[in-house]
């Protein structure tokens, strides 16, 4: 039986559902490698996870979370002591007959019986020529009878640190390095699975390097459905003891609005610990909308919701950051405004009254990232879910 997971990704029992999607990457994956996109929260890392501990026929697949690394040479010390970690895929024998440059490093590298010693030394000897070395050591994959998945967690956190050490010009090559390796037509047993918040576009837009990624098929992990949300609440509050009332789950779908799984995980949990100082386990409508009002929204959750404001200084310069504080800031109030009046606010605060371009950019990277959403019709801008903006005027309503 699933059970409450707020925060680290789900997995093993606590893993709700997608079949269908899984079936879907593990299908397409047999053409190409893939790039999973979701705004954060939506449960990219728990699938990723669920192809690694659940892999299907006798594929390998290793999870890398990618998010601390800022520079190729890490990138591919990651993949390569991977390999050299599993057992039994004769790997490090191979790397043995490599090689002219390096040689000396790899060497050295292949004695360490410590897997730390031998990322230590390898990444010693990738200093030297990272694309190249890269390259052979990949291609060395070829001649094992097996097939792999390597999942890179986080691309986009990984390039916004490369970014920031080594500058746009490495990142570019190692991003066209990246693609040439997956499209090489040696490499037919690996295969790619990248995952990352719908950020990406916006960070390779910047450097225009978008095409970098244009061999990945696009894979969108979506919400919950209402009756998969259902069926989860349901089980989730079971899995605490809690009998709903039927009024009160299509409260809690009411509120959600937007099924992501980890809205739900907080609202549940949030319930059932309310639920420990009462005397009753009924839940009724009232009892949710008092607990989403007062504990869902109040100081001890701020944190749930917290990273959306974050990264906002993270990700977007600090031009765009102003901006988009101030529009999310008179939207969470408003409820809607139209394109004009958050023109008006985009100029007010970029002191840009030709910024036309400049905002229609902003606009499209804060549908992209989760922020809002616009009806095609008029032109009308709001909040992507009442949890968002309700919380967002709670915090930052009404503070400069
Ligand atoms: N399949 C799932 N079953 C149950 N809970 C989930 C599932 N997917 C995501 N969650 C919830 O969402 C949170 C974030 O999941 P995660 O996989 O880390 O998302 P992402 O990688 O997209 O940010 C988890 O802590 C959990 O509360
Ligand atoms: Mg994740």
């Amino acid at each position: 039986m699933v059970h409450l997971v707020v925060g680290p990704p789900a997995t093993k029992v606590a893993f709700f559902d997608r079949e269908k999607i899984l079936e879907r990457i593990w299908k397409r994956i047999e053409v190409g490698s893939l790039l999973l996109v979701a705004p954060r929260r939506f449960g990219k890392t728990s699938i990723m996870l669920q192809m690694r501990d659940f892999p299907k026929d006798d594929t390998i697949v290793f999870y890398m979370d990618t998010e601390w690394i800022s520079e190729p040479i890490d990138f591919i010390t990651e993949i390569v002591s991977q390999l050299a970690d599993e057992e039994g895929n004769g790997f490090l024998e191979k790397v043995k007959g490599l090689s002219k440059r390096g040689l000396k490093y790899l060497q050295g590298a292949i004695e360490e019986t410590e897997i730390s010693g031998f990322k230590l030394k390898l990444r010693e000897a990738l200093k030297e020529n990272w694309k190249e070395m890269g390259r052979e050591l990949l291609q060395l994959i070829e001649t094992i009878d097996k097939r792999f998945v390597f999942i890179v967690d986080e691309l986009p956190l990984m390039v916004n640190r490369m970014l920031k050490k080594k500058g746009e010009e490495e990142v570019e090559e190692f991003l066209y390095w990246f693609r040439t390796v997956r499209i090489s037509s040696g490499l037919k047993n690996i295969r790619f699975v990248i995952g990352g918040s719908i950020g990406m576009e916006h960070i390779l837009g910047k450097i225009g390097a978008i095409a970098s990624i244009n061999d990945l098929e696009r894979i969108q992990i979506e919400a919950f459905d209402n009756k998969t949300a259902y069926l989860f609440i349901k089980e989730l509050l079971e899995s605490e003891d809690i009998t709903p009332e039927e009024e009160a789950l299509k409260k809690i779908l009411e509120i959600i609005e937007v099924n992501i799984p980890y809205f739900i995980q907080v609202l549940i949990a949030t319930l059932s610990n309310e639920v420990l100082y009462l005397k009753t386990k009924k839940i009724t409508p009232e009892l949710v909308e008092e607990v989403y009002q007062n504990r869902v929204l109040g100081v001890e959750s701020r944190t749930y919701f917290e990273h959306y404001y974050q990264r906002i200084n993270e990700y977007y310069d600090h031009k765009e950051a102003k901006a988009t504080k101030l529009i999310l800031k008179d939207l969470s109030r408003a409820e809607k405004l139209s394109r004009t009046e958050l023109f008006d606010i985009y100029v007010r605060a970029t002191n840009d009254p030709e910024g036309e371009e400049g905002f229609n950019h902003l606009m499209a990277d804060l549908e992209n990232d989760f922020y809002v959403k616009s009806e095609a019709e008029n032109g009308e801008y709001e909040f992507i879910t009442k949890v968002l903006r309700d919380w967002w005027r709670r915090y930052y309503g009404f503070v400069d």
